[in-house]
């Protein structure tokens, strides 16, 4: 979780905030990432998700610490249920890229209060430097997917994510100012093919868009392909090689009203 305790800090989180966190899942960043302790009992964080036994199993880690200054509460970013102006600051990891993004920025902005900050840790775009199939292990892995592409005239599968401009674009355009913005890379390994499908293809939803295009049935049949050309390359490249390097920002801005 190191990359989550530097998001904190390069946002500015600091102790007695009242901070509301957006696509908690069950906790990385709540806890793991020390966003819960880094506000403290004199503050308070209250997250959110639209998944409820995400939130069931964040909710148990919470018993369990003991930390009686964090909730949980289910809800989508688009939708916030708090009164403009309730938060010192708004986070998230991970979850930007799920939402209709200039919807989600804008509830973001509305509930934080003037002086405050809205700040995302999201993975962005590989079509950008780092195409992601250019790493020969994964285009053997993931050539279904770019026969799908080909056959409608397209040269790569669609990833969905955005571009850290068009990230800091919807910023700009929520009405949040002094946005600054940084890019890092987190190195991933890909490990046994059931792993990769559950975090990449399910978990992240790193394909959705191009799966999206085809019938329910058809999908099905894709993943299974996936998984069987998962074992092949796993026994044919070692695991140190099945490495990639996935882009990220850290993008934050202020609201001033
Ligand atoms: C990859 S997980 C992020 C996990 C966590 N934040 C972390 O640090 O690892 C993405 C989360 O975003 C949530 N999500 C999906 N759509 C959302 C929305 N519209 N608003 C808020 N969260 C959403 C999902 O339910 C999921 O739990």
């Amino acid at each position: 979780m190191p990359q989550r305790r530097a998001f904190l800090d390069w946002v500015g989180v600091r102790p007695g905030m009242r901070v509301l966190e957006l696509g908690c899942a069950s906790g990385a960043f709540t806890f793991e990432g020390g966003l819960a302790e880094r506000v403290g009992p004199n503050g308070q964080v209250i997250a959110v998700d639209p998944a409820r036994s995400m939130l069931a199993r964040a909710e148990t880690r919470r018993s369990q610490l003991g930390y009686n200054w964090v909730s949980f509460l289910q809800g989508r970013a688009e939708d916030l249920p708090f009164a403009d102006e309730s938060f010192d600051a708004v986070v998230g990891v991970a979850f930007l890229h799920f939402t209709d993004m200039p919807r989600a920025l804008k509830e973001m902005r509305r509930v934080t209060r003037s002086g405050g900050f809205v700040g995302c840790f999201n993975p962005v775009s590989f079509q950008q430097e780092n195409p992601f199939l250019e790493h020969s292990f994964l285009r053997e892995w993931f050539a279904p997917l770019q026969k799908l592409a080909l056959s409608r005239h397209e040269d790569r599968p669609r990833d969905f994510l955005s571009s850290p401009d068009v990230i800091h674009r919807h910023f700009a355009e929520a009405g949040l100012v002094d946005i600054r913005r940084t890019l890092l890379e987190s190195r991933n390994l890909f490990p046994e093919p059931a792993k990769v499908l559950d975090i990449y293809i399910r978990g992240v939803g790193l394909f959705q868009e191009e799966l999206a295009t085809i019938p329910w049935k058809a999908r099905e049949d894709l993943i299974a392909e996936l998984e069987a050309n998962g074992r092949i390359v796993c026994s044919k490249y070692p695991e140190s090689e099945r490495v990639v390097l996935f882009p990220q920002v850290m993008i934050s801005g202020v609201v001033r009203r």
